[in-house]
């Protein structure tokens, strides 16, 4: 039996010895990468966190859509969805929420690029595989990008128009959120695409945050401050609907319309119905994705960091034949 200080002494070195067994654990832990660890199996599936910025435009519902077809097929994938409902603050409580579930790989089309940066990076220094879809984040703190060129889906449209004004034109451009990568590289194709010529002038620009009702509104400022407009680019097709729709509700017509998604049942309809002068495909890369999560999760394939698809333009003449692809 320990008396006196020996026996304080051992109680002390015993309470330290625990403390730091207790440590250590709880630092082996953390330390673990939070990935699901999930076998894989068609009992004990992968976990994919899905985060959907939106399901509130077609082109979205279509990527959920893809992604969902091409993990049907796959019994040892699980899904985990998520919307944002476009507000970036929720996207990124969601992506935290995902992290802190235990999922296995990360799938986001971020609303922003700057707002998710930050929890996409950490999900990613976790450990957590993060395949980002569409829009981009900053930086490259995440796995693989898949998603088109829109620089050169806008230099497109930039050089279908110019064709199309033979050198005198006053142009509305009615932009997707200059927040988001795709924003941006369509309108600086588009100026590239466009070139210069004297004649030819963009009269109206304005962000209608890729919102058909904005892109309506937006039409309507355009046409009251401009006697003449003769085309109308928009960085999707919901809002060159928008903006028909606008024209045609003041009885202005004999304008252009170009839009970007060219989803079969909107962009290509409505190129067949005559509402719109042309369209590009953006493809989701929904089937993409899930084939990359599968490279990554089951066969630990290294992947490329930047996957581009490709584009296709839908006019009158070509719809029919299903467009032509765009080198
Ligand atoms: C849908 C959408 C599409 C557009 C894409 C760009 O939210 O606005 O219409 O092509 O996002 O990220």
């Amino acid at each position: 039996m320990l008396r006196g200080p020996a026996r304080v002494l051992f109680t002390l070195t015993l309470t330290l010895a625990l403390l730091l067994a207790f440590g250590l654990f709880a630092f082996g832990c953390k330390k673990k990468a939070p990935s699901g660890g999930h076998a894989g199996t068609a009992a004990d599936p992968f976990v994919i966190g899905m985060s959907q910025c939106n399901l509130g435009e077609p082109w979205r519902v279509q990527m959920n859509d893809d992604l969902a077809a091409a993990a049907k097929e796959r019994p040892e994938l699980k899904i985990v969805w998520k919307d944002a409902q476009n507000d970036s603050l929720r996207q990124r409580a969601q992506v935290e929420e995902l992290v802190a579930e235990g999922i296995d790989l990360l799938i986001i089309s971020p609303k922003e690029a700057a707002p998710l940066t930050k929890p996409v990076a950490e999900a990613f220094q976790k450990g957590i595989p993060v395949i980002v879809l569409d829009r981009a984040v900053d930086g490259d703190q995440f796995t693989a990008f898949i998603g088109a060129d829109n620089r050169k889906i806008g230099r497109e449209a930039g050089r279908f128009i110019a064709k199309k004004v033979g050198g005198h034109g006053k142009i509305v451009e009615l932009q997707g959120l200059m927040t988001s990568t795709p924003g941006r590289d369509r309108h600086d194709g588009f100026v590239e695409g466009l070139g210069k010529q004297d004649d030819v002038k963009v009269v109206f620009t304005a962000d209608m945050q890729w919102l058909e009702p904005n892109a309506r509104k937006e039409m309507d400022s355009a046409l009251t401050t401009n006697a003449q407009v003769d085309v109308v680019y928009a960085h999707n097709d919901p809002g060159a609907h928008g903006a028909y729709l606008a024209a045609k509700a003041a009885g202005r017509t004999g304008i252009v319309f170009v839009g970007i998604d060219a989803l079969p049942h909107e962009g290509v309809q409505y190129v067949k119905d005559g509402i719109l002068d042309a369209t590009f495909a953006y493809p989701t890369g929904g089937k993409e994705a899930i084939a990359m999560a599968l490279d990554l999760l089951k066969n630990k394939k290294q992947l490329a960091k930047q996957t581009t698809l490709g584009t296709r333009l839908y006019t009158k003449d070509n719809v029919d034949k299903g467009g032509e692809e765009i080198p």
